[in-house]
């Protein structure tokens, strides 16, 4: 594998599910696949869940580790070419990524949308930079339009928890107090549609995903309705995807927190979220404490679906 941006860089979802199997049985089997190569992990945001499990899969490959957080402690970073750099910005993106790449085998980008430009964001400019101008193999630690290593992690949580072979799996949109990118829930809807699930996405009017995301999922405007007989329930917020409103919050309506009354008409779902949730805006305390909630075991999965993506990206380089 030479880059990891999407589900189409994964390849067969068997195979990769059964490579998620192999390496969660023996963390350790590779582990002198990266030996004498180091993983360059680049934030330009915040992170608890992929610094930590990205990091301890490159362990479990015997790398090495560099972190670099782009706004604690380097340069300014300019991303536009063109620009006079009179102001407060002291380095170029496109000299700051190669020379990173001069000190790594691979890199980690996290770069999230940021809602100046749906172009800027939905071109993911900053990622495609490091792709381009690194010479190194680049992955996706959440980019501005997804976020495939926590769909994997869902992916491989979800087939470890279904109880029927077509499990019914609905997104809901739930409330939150700022404006978040669409990342998560466009990826996560990549990646069911990419499976042979019942998916389905729910969300109030104004919250429709970019059609190229969207695919072939059912829409439910009706969230009761698109949770009735749900095996698995995954929430997450976004902000607005469409032209005009782009970024936007345009509800914070905790009539759509999922709580009781949300899992009441579920086939006895299990609850998803990729963490770190609001509690009472998000999900309920109850539901997310409940023998129902897996969201400790989907974050662990990080580590698995990590593991499983540096492996392939170990090999691209022989
Ligand atoms: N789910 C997830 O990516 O968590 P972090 O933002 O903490 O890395």
């Amino acid at each position: 594998m030479k880059k990891f941006t999407c589900v189409q860089d994964i390849g067969d979802l068997h195979a990769a599910l059964a490579e998620a199997t192999e390496i969660k049985n023996d963390r350790f089997k590779y582990v002198e696949l990266g030996r004498n190569k180091t993983l360059m992990m680049v934030f330009f945001n915040s992170s608890l869940r992929t610094r930590l499990s990205t990091q301890k899969a490159a362990l479990n490959l015997g790398m090495n580790v560099i972190v670099l957080d782009i706004n604690q402690g380097a340069w300014k970073l300019e991303t536009e070419r063109g620009v006079i750099m009179d102001g407060d910005k002291s380095e170029h993106i496109l000299e700051a990524i190669p020379v990173m790449g001069s000190y790594c085998d691979l890199i980690g980008v996290r770069s999230f949308a940021r809602f100046e430009s749906r172009d800027f964001d939905y071109q993911e400019t900053i990622l495609n930079q490091f792709i381009q101008y690194s010479g190194r193999p680049v992955f996706s630690m959440e980019a501005a339009t997804r976020h495939p290593l926590q769909s994997f992690a869902d992916l491989i949580t979800i087939e470890e928890y279904k109880q029927t072979a077509r499990p019914k799996v609905v997104m809901t949109w739930a409330p939150h107090p700022n404006a978040l990118p669409q990342a998560v829930p466009n990826s996560f809807a990549e990646w069911m549609n990419a499976t042979d699930y019942d998916f389905v996405i729910t969300h109030p009017h104004g919250y429709e995903l970019a059609p190229e995301f969207v695919g072939n999922a059912r829409v439910e405007y009706d969230q009761l309705k698109a949770l009735e007989g749900a095996d698995f329930v995954y929430a997450k917020n976004w902000s607005a995807y469409t032209d005009g409103n782009y970024g936007k919050v345009l509800s914070r309506d905790r009539n759509w927190t999922v709580g009781e009354r949300q899992m009441a008409v579920t086939n006895n779902a299990y609850f998803m979220h990729c963490l770190p949730v609001r509690r009472n805006m998000i999900v309920t305390d109850d539901v997310i404490e409940s023998p129902r909630s897996i969201v400790i075991p989907e974050a662990a999965n990080r580590e698995i679906s990590a593991t499983v993506v540096l492996k392939r990206l170990l090999e691209g380089l022989k």
